[in-house]
């Protein structure tokens, strides 16, 4: 142990991050905001759960009403409004004819900007979802719980295939189009679809990527556990013309459209689906094993992502809202499908990188479209922000209201969102919650609650996080102290179960600190996180990160976001990621990695003032081992860097499969930079 690290203490440094000032919404938001009646929070207060969330139930349209709203009576299996119900596709179409019929669902703004946006009115959507779900449970002999897997990229098909299977109770599960076709496989056979459906090809940065050349190797990795003779519906980019250089295979492959002329005017009653109805499975973005189908109730994640639609993020009908994510992630399923057409709203689908051709390109769409409500990731701030920090607050952009995901959004980073690109008049809500969850968890209520730049704020109204140690005992509210994130009760979001895995579902989520599994009252089933946060005095959560993430230096434990958050106050630093190294002393070692734009020519000097601010702000027991300046980080397809890679190098171990991240080609750059030092 060296004599450092006396200096700082595990809780020192859990409170090391300086308590940042708050910012207050402005009264001409709070004037037209969804949720000001502050008396939400006693509402949603632990003596009325769960009844409270009848309130959200309440917004939707019911086909039998439900007699209860929980039924907690075999924990950790929750069952939301039984008895209830409902169609999903009923409440995000249908219910909106009478009033919106000719009003946009979606805009669809399509990579290349020649390509004219195109407005789908919720008529028009209507349309076209009965039609698919007529092909759908016709031609493909579909019929409610039937599992069906969607390869798809950004384009309008991707909604409207979703909403036809829920339509008819069809289970969807839609793999993230850049994943590749063995992911895509694995998912076909873990998930048991007899159909895959994909498109031929996308745009992204400038190319009309072959997609149909994934079907191949889905279906062989499918095939090789076990699962055989899936078929296979081709959407086509540009109907009409096969944009794809994959050949056909006769007898399993269809294009959708041809197919669909079968189908005009085609209507199909909504099925009345149970309440406690799967939905639909996401797999979550696995880092280690077989990735988790996370399965989704009808009735309670409807209800949920509807009424935080309308709270959280402030949707009305009147609003543009643009989130930028990818619908083949739980953020565009929760938050560009089915919470805000739940609630009538228009809903941007954008195809391709935020940064093409160019960095001002997002502005340039919120100006076309109209845009005033903003929904985005930490990493893509602060890739914007790399490429032009100053220019935002001078683009045509006007929002009253953005929102993060994701990750930990430091101050910095925070502070330019709301400066540059708010230009000081948005809102912002940091948003935490997982793809287990179904939707926002964490949040401030925007016009109730002031906001605080690196915190993403207190539980959502009834929504009750608590702080256990590692023996599971709860810390005090307001402690100031680092412990693992849990949910004391469970919510009308969270997932079903694994799909196929009760036991893995209970083992991964519920089972360490669950005291008496006997027990029947849900107040003993806490849900884990897998998050360190710490709850400030105000009652604020700071995430951490996950528990995976931390670092732990001769026994003294380092959030890898903590260091990275110190890292990313030296100027010159765009983007850092940390990881864990082993170090036969000290059992593991921070190392470092930071990319800076391309004008900042003396790296070592950049490392050398990351050092100083990582031993200035955490104490000298952060102070990284090794400080790499690197020209970008290796990135997922979605965005998020890949600590995992970096940290394969920084050990000397192989890196594994690299093909499905977005700049492949860093890696073996970055790991010669390391590797020769
Ligand atoms: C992280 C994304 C800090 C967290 C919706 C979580 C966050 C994981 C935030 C889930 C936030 C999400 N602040 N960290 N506002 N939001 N995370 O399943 O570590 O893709 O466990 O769901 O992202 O990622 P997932």
């Amino acid at each position: 142990m060296s004599d450092d690290t006396e200096l700082a203490t595990e809780a020192q440094i859990a409170v090391h991050w300086k308590e940042e000032q708050y910012f207050e919404p402005s009264q001409a938001f709070i004037a037209q905001a969804n949720m000001q009646d502050a008396s939400i929070r006693e509402r949603f207060s632990e003596e009325n759960f769960p009844e409270c969330y009848r309130e959200y139930a309440d917004m939707l349209d019911w086909f039998k009403p439900y007699d209860q709203v929980l039924d907690s009576s075999n924990p950790p299996f929750w069952k939301w409004f039984v008895g209830g119900k409902l169609n999903v596709a009923y409440n995000c179409i249908d219910r909106h004819l009478a009033q919106h019929r000719n009003k946009a669902a979606f805009i669809f703004v399509g990579e290349p900007e020649e390509e004219e946006p195109y407005a789908m009115t919720y008529q028009e959507l209507w349309v076209r979802v009965n039609e698919m779900a007529a092909l759908l449970r016709d031609h493909c002999g579909l019929k409610a719980g039937d599992r069906v897997t969607l390869h798809m990229p950004m384009t309008l098909e991707l909604p409207i295939t979703m909403l036809a299977c829920a339509r008819l109770g069809v289970v969807h599960s839609q793999v993230f189009g850049g994943f590749s076709g063995k992911a895509a496989g694995d998912r076909i056979a873990d998930s048991g679809s007899d159909w895959l459906i994909t498109m031929d090809a996308y745009w992204r940065s400038g190319k009309l990527i072959d997609h149909r050349e994934k079907v191949a190797p889905a279906l062989e990795e499918a095939k090789s556990l076990g699962k055989t003779g899936v078929k296979v519906l081709v959407w086509q980019r540009y109907p009409g013309k096969d944009s794809s250089k994959t050949p056909m295979v006769e007898g399993r492959d269809a294009f959708v459209n041809d197919i669909l002329k079968d189908y005009r005017g085609k209507r199909v009653e909504p099925v009345h689906m149970d309440a406690e109805a799967p939905l639909f499975l996401m797999y979550s973005s696995g880092t280690t094993g077989k990735p988790k189908g996370c399965q989704h109730r009808t009735g309670g994640y409807l209800a949920y992502v509807a009424a935080t639609s309308k709270y959280i993020q402030d949707i009305h009908p009147s609003d543009t809202y643009w989130c930028m994510a990818d619908i083949g992630w739980i953020t565009g399923h929760s938050y560009i499908v089915y919470g805000p057409l739940a609630i009538g709203a228009t809903s941007v689908v954008y195809e391709g990188t935020p940064t093409f051709p160019d960095h001002n390109r997002p502005w340039r769409i919120a100006e076309r479209l109209g845009v005033n409500i903003f929904h985005t990731s930490p990493t893509a701030i602060r890739a914007l922000r790399r490429l032009d920090p100053d220019a935002p607050s001078k683009g045509p952009q006007n929002f009253k209201h953005m929102t993060t995901v994701g990750e930990p959004i430091e101050p910095k980073a925070w502070r330019w969102y709301h400066e540059q690109v708010g230009k000081g008049k948005a809102v912002i809500c940091d948003t935490w919650w997982q793809t287990e969850n179904g939707g926002f968890l964490i949040s401030t209520v925007p016009a109730l609650e002031k906001m605080k730049p690196g915190s993403a704020g207190p539980g959502l109204p009834g929504v009750y996080p608590i702080i256990l140690d590692d023996d599971g005992n709860e810390l005090p509210a307001g402690s100031g102290k680092a412990g693992n994130l849990c949910i004391r009760n469970p919510w009308p979001g969270i997932m079903q179960t694994i799909w196929g895995d009760d036991e893995r579902y209970v083992d991964t989520y519920y089972r360490r600190f669950c005291k008496n599994p006997d027990s029947k009252d849900w107040r003993d089933w806490p849900y884990i996180s897998g998050d360190g946060a710490i709850d400030a005095e105000d009652g604020y959560y700071r995430i951490l990160g996950r528990i995976d993430d931390v670092i732990n230096v001769s026994g003294h434990r380092l959030g890898t976001k903590e260091i990275e958050s110190a890292c990313l106050t030296v100027a010159e630093v765009a983007e850092a990621a940390v990881v864990a190294v082993h170090d036969d002393i000290k059992g593991t070692v921070p190392e470092v990695y930071v990319s800076v734009p391309v004008n900042v020519t003396d790296r070592d000097a950049v490392a050398t003032k990351v050092i100083r601010a990582c031993e200035d702000i955490i104490g000298k027991i952060a102070r990284p081992e090794r400080v790499y300046v690197v020209p970008d980080m290796p990135k997922t397809r979605s965005g998020k860097i890949m600590r995992r890679v970096l940290g394969a190098i920084s050990n000397r171990r192989d890196t594994g499969d690299v093909s499905t991240l977005a700049n492949p080609e860093v890696v073996e750059e970055i790991r010669i930079l390391v590797q020769s030092r």
